[in-house]
């Protein structure tokens, strides 16, 4: 099978998760400079903030580096337009389906890696032309799925005959080792890139990773169909009142603009999304030091 390295032209299997908000291009740049893929986080961009952001990566690497979609997100067909315009070398998509452009997208040589959360969504993914799947655990931050990482990439790995990246739960080498031996073919990380000196949020969005213990987060909006795992503040607790009594829309209204309240770093009313790895965090490092800590120590 062919290598993560080979299939994106990049020297380490090591993937920064496209995060929305938090991944734009100074973290995605630095990824990618230093040897793995980095990723825009494009879900909450619109077309021109997309292609401005496109266009800063470039400016500051020529590696390798790709874009995220939410196919939920109100901007993605124009997206869509600025990507075929733009041609960044990958595309991971979030939620919702990509078939729809997944051929012209192939067709202009941009290699597509979905996330998938269950091993039916991976084959049908790849029924369709995907280069790869992202095997995403329900450990991860930000939206999740409902089953957990070792459960899923397993399950993924023995459905599908394209390489599978595994993410959830991943932030050092033990865990990477775990998941190499398991068969993926390279990781994606969110979390532990959160806590990079590179990511342009607020130090106390960092702190809140450092500070989390493997307890420190919880899932909300399973029942509105919409499960995000994020930090346990006053926030979080609202959320789970308001979904305990099945109250959409107060959930909805408390969720919106949280994770830029996050990103600000307001640690009452922001929804800090984190994997349950973040209580594995014990430093704000380079992004080079996290990717070399994990390559360095690979069996
Ligand atoms: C702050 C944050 C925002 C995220 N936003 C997105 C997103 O917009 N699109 C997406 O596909 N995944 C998103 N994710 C998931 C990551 O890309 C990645 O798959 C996940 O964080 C991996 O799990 P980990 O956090 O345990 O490393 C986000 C994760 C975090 C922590």
């Amino acid at each position: 099978m062919i290598s993560l390295e080979e299939l994106l032209g990049i020297e380490y299997p090591i993937i920064q998760g496209g995060m929305a908000r938090v991944a734009k291009a100074p973290l995605a740049a630095a990824v990618s400079e230093a040897g793995g893929l980095g990723i825009l986080g494009g879900a909450s961009m619109t077309p021109e903030e997309l292609r401005d952001q496109i266009r800063e990566v470039r400016s500051r690497t020529s590696k390798p580096f790709g874009v995220n979609l939410m196919l939920q997100s109100e901007f993605w067909q124009d997206q869509i337009k600025v990507v075929l315009e733009e041609c960044p070398p990958v595309i991971t998509t979030g939620a919702g389906n990509p078939s729809s452009f997944m051929k012209t997208l192939k067709e202009k040589g941009i290699k597509i890696l979905p996330l998938v959360g269950s091993a039916n969504q991976a084959l049908m993914l790849e029924k369709i032309g995907a280069d790869a799947v992202i095997a995403e655990g329900k450990e991860s931050g930000g939206h999740i799925g409902e089953v957990t990482t070792i459960v899923l990439v397993n399950a993924v790995l023995k459905t599908v005959s394209v390489p599978v990246v595994a993410a959830g739960g991943i932030v050092d080498a033990d865990s990477y080792n775990a998941m190499r031996a398991m068969g993926a073919v390279g990781v994606q990380m969110g979390t532990r890139f959160v806590a990079s000196e590179e990511a342009p949020i607020s130090p106390a969005y960092k702190d809140v990773v450092l500070r989390a213990n493997e307890r420190s987060t919880v899932e909300v909006g399973r029942r509105f169909k919409h499960t995000v795992r994020i930090w346990r503040n006053n926030l979080a607790l609202r959320l789970i009142d308001a979904e305990y009594r099945g109250d959409e829309q107060e959930f909805s209204q408390l969720m919106l603009g949280a994770l830029i309240r996050a990103v600000e770093g307001d640690l009452e009313n922001g929804a800090f999304m984190m994997g349950q790895s973040a209580g594995l965090i014990k430093d704000i490092l380079p992004v080079k030091r996290i990717i070399q800590n994990i390559v360095g120590k690979s069996l």
